[in-house]
């Protein structure tokens, strides 16, 4: 008698513990479950925003690509940090820097009027345009990429910011044509010259580390693309 007694004591210990087991491995499972959803979201966007060192490497860009995804208006938005000293309309007046109509194209410390500084002449001696690579990279950090240039401006540190807003100043009497998209450029940004001329600017440009930034962009392409179809450029 006392012996079923003392089994069942035994027998309803065992199986509380069980529910209590159960209980707790449902309670974690939830908890695990929504975390593995919550994290993929983030991981591109921190990748994409390792800008902020003037020592980050970027991967060119294939402009016959991101040319034809590039928000105009977005990069009109951004301009307005260049025009306390940028005009960029036709025939517009040089301020603090010089007037950049048309400067997509045109030679470098080329417009009349303006008093360039010994080091934009500098350049200009060895880069005879403003191509799109140029443009990307001098205004990515102005000072670092001219010695002794007079534009005193801290630079766009996001690559979509630069992208855009030379799509804006190419839409601003820009000669140049957008070339031919050339992905296999761009995945492999260690290989000599990109296509037409888009040499990088500097030497100590680029790293191991580029496949890493260059792993985030085509996730990315897809969904401006289907943001905005129509704002593309003509
Ligand atoms: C604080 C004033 C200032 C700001 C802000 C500024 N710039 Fe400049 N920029 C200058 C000056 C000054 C020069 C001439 C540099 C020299 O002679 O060394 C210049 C030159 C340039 C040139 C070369 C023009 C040529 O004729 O060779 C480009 C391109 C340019 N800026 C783009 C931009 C863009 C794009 C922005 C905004 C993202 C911007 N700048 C913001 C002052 C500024």
């Amino acid at each position: 008698m006392s012996d079923s007694l003392t089994f069942n004591k035994y027998a309803g210990a065992v199986l509380a513990t069980a529910f209590v087991i159960a209980g707790l491995v449902q309670l974690t499972g939830g908890v695990f479950s929504q975390e593995k959803v919550a994290k993929p979201g983030f991981k591109v966007e921190v990748a994409a925003d390792t800008g902020g060192g003037a020592a980050v490497p970027d991967v060119p860009p294939d402009w016959g690509t991101v040319l034809k995804t590039a928000d105009i208006s977005a990069g009109q938005a951004t301009f307005a940090k260049c025009q306390s000293c940028h005009n960029a309309d036709s025939g517009g007046p040089n301020g603090t820097g010089p007037n950049l109509w048309g400067v997509v194209g045109r030679a470098p410390g080329s417009h009349a009027g303006f008093a360039y500084s010994d080091g934009m002449k500098a350049f200009a001696a060895k880069q005879p345009i403003w191509d799109y690579q140029h443009v990307y990279e001098f205004v990515k950090g102005p000072q670092a990429y001219i010695n002794g240039t007079k534009m005193t401006f801290v630079g766009l540190k996001q690559p979509q910011d630069r992208i855009n807003v030379i799509a804006f100043l190419r839409d601003h009497g820009g000669t140049l044509p957008i070339p031919a998209p050339n992905p296999a450029a761009a995945a492999a940004p260690t290989g000599a010259a990109p296509a037409a001329g888009l040499a990088p600017g500097k030497p100590g440009d680029k790293p191991a580390e580029a496949p890493k930034a260059d792993a985030a962009k085509p996730a990315e392409t897809p969904k401006a693309d289907a943001a905005k179809p129509p704002a593309a450029i003509k």
